[in-house]
């Protein structure tokens, strides 16, 4: 059987079948408001497709000419096959078009799967914040790395 892949713009009309997937992969998600209002203006995202399944997302910023990924999600059930590198690249060719010269995302300190997809992408480390988000865990607080890619 073939695999049938599609990628296609997030609108406000996708955020009920959204939010499931939010949820399942962050200890602090988005509320369905945060989410709501990273669509449109200078906010782009896209959602992903497998057999018209919906299983991931990525939502970016671009201003000037810069772009940030605010968020890129697999559902729990399909990591690890290939989706969020998909994903990523989609983002990095839609920042390209876009006129992005620069993209950067914050990723938790904690999140190894997320930073080696991203240094294979060719993001480098920038910076540190410190304590930056709330612990997965629930105790405490959690650094955040800054990443950059020049294109
Ligand atoms: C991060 C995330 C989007 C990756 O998606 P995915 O579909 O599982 O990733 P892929 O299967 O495309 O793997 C791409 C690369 O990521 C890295 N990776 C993925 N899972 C990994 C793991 N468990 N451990 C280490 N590296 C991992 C590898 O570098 C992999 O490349 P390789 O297979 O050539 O070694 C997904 O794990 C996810 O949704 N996580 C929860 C949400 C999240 O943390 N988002 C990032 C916020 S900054």
């Amino acid at each position: 059987m073939t695999t049938s892949t599609s990628f296609s713009p997030i609108t406000t009309s996708d955020i009920n079948n959204l939010m499931p997937i939010e949820n399942a992969c962050h200890s602090h998600p988005w509320s369905e408001k945060t989410f709501t209002s990273c669509i449109g203006g200078r906010y782009f995202g896209e959602k992903i497709e497998q057999q018209q399944c919906l299983v991931g997302f990525y939502v970016g910023e671009f201003v000037i000419d810069e772009a940030t990924l605010m968020d890129i999600c697999v559902t729990p059930m399909m990591q690890g096959k290939g989706l969020g590198k998909l994903l990523l690249n989609q983002f990095i060719q839609q920042a390209k078009h876009k006129g992005a010269v620069k993209i950067w995302l914050e990723v938790r300190a904690k999140n190894i799967a997320a930073q080696m997809l991203y240094m294979n992408a060719g993001f480098v480390e920038t910076s540190r914040r410190t304590g930056y988000y709330p612990s997965s865990s629930g105790f405490g607080y959690e650094d955040a790395i800054v990443m950059c890619l020049s294109l």
